[in-house]
């Protein structure tokens, strides 16, 4: 489907002890909160691939996975075809760290306050030795400044965080996070905390970053309107699982999934008259530790049938790049499974 992937996920689950559950002499009743149940996706060389889901889905668990720093307790994550916990454990680690980079959400906690914006940028360039000299340093970290927007950068070596805006900061973490040249970026919420008038310039930014350098971007959110404007595929998260995914443009038109459906129907859109019937969601996402039996989204659901309690859909194909996990969508027949 995707032309070359640079990241796949397969089959991923991450099992937490839930809080409060078991016991040394009730070790049987430990429960676990289930943050990933059998994720599978996989993003492309050059591709952004938004992924969307309410509060407790499990995007963060699953950018951790992704960036090595959280083993899951069962499944593979594939980089660039090799297995990624092989290379997190061995000689490659360093590669590792240099190749895959993460954004995180809040620009303010991201930054060391005591760091000029020079050191901050030129500390990861000195950890793996990438500056031959002094003058090599000031220019890369003068070309990371100004491709972040950051003019002219001679400006910004000697300040620190707290002289810069929000926006101002999230680029130098844009920089610091591109200064090593990664091929995969992992942004989780990388503009939640920002301005709305901000939000679209550091997505631009970013988009323009992928066109220049072919970089892979997971965008991780919990707004699917940002996703629509900026990435080129999307993956609806639900319950530690991938309920939906396909291109932007049939995600965003022609939904399959009743939660994808619910997550748009409250986006507003400009033309009153292409506007959606709202579906407000039911109640609040359930319990990570307490799983719905069946499908897992179907005590919220507003088609939900009686053989929904029964069967766990897979996610399977509808039409073409496009799949969904819903027993009353897809190309293929669901069997019961539990
Ligand atoms: N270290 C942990 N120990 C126990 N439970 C955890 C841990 N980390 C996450 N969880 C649980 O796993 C589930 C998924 O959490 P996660 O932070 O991945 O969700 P999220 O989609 O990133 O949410 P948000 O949008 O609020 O950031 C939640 O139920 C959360 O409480
Ligand atoms: S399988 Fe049933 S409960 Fe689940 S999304 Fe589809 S209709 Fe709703
Ligand atoms: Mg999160």
């Amino acid at each position: 489907m995707i032309a070359e992937p640079i990241l796949c996920v397969e089959n991923a689950r991450m099992l937490y002890p839930a809080p409060g559950s078991g016991s040394l002499l009730r070790p049987r009743s430990r429960r676990y909160v289930h943050a990933l149940d059998g994720v599978d996706l996989d993003l492309g060389k050059g591709e952004i691939l938004g992924l969307v889901g309410e509060s407790g889905s499990g995007k963060t668990t699953l950018a951790m996975t992704v960036m090595g720093l959280n083993e899951p307790t069962s499944g593979r994550i594939l980089f660039n075809g090799r297995d990624l916990y092989e290379m997190a454990r061995g000689r490659d680690r360093l590669l590792l760290r240099r190749q895959v980079q993460m954004i995180f959400q809040d620009p303010y906690e991201s930054l060391n306050p005591r760091q000029t914006i020079f050191d901050i940028l030129a500390e990861p360039l000195q950890i793996h030795k990438l500056a031959a000299n002094r003058d090599e340093l000031r220019a890369k970290v003068a070309t990371a400044l100004s491709e972040a927007g950051l003019k002219p950068p001679e400006e910004f070596f000697n300040r620190y965080p707290e002289a810069l805006s929000g926006g101002q900061r999230q680029r130098v973490v844009i920089a610091s996070a591109l200064i090593l040249n990664p091929s995969l970026l992992v942004a989780d919420e990388p503009v939640s905390m920002l301005d709305v008038s901000m939000r679209a310039e550091i997505l631009t930014l970013l988009r323009d970053l992928r066109d220049r350098r072919g970089l892979s971007i997971l965008y991780i959110t919990h707004d699917l309107a940002t996703a629509g404007f900026f990435a080129d595929r999307i993956a609806v998260m639900y319950l530690g699982r991938i309920v939906e995914i396909g291109p932007t443009e049939r995600i965003l038109r022609n939904p399959q999934h009743p939660y994808t459906r619910a997550l748009l129907s409250v986006i507003p859109v400009p033309n009153p008259r292409r506007r959606r019937k709202r579906e407000v969601l039911q109640g609040e996402i359930p319990n990570a530790a307490d799983l719905p039996r069946g499908c897992r989204f179907h005590p919220r659901c507003p088609d939900a049938i009686p053989r929904c309690r029964e069967i766990d859909p897979q996610l399977l194909p509808v039409g073409d790049h496009q799949r969904a996990a819903c027993i009353l969508v897809g190309d293929e027949q669901h069997a019961p499974e539990r």
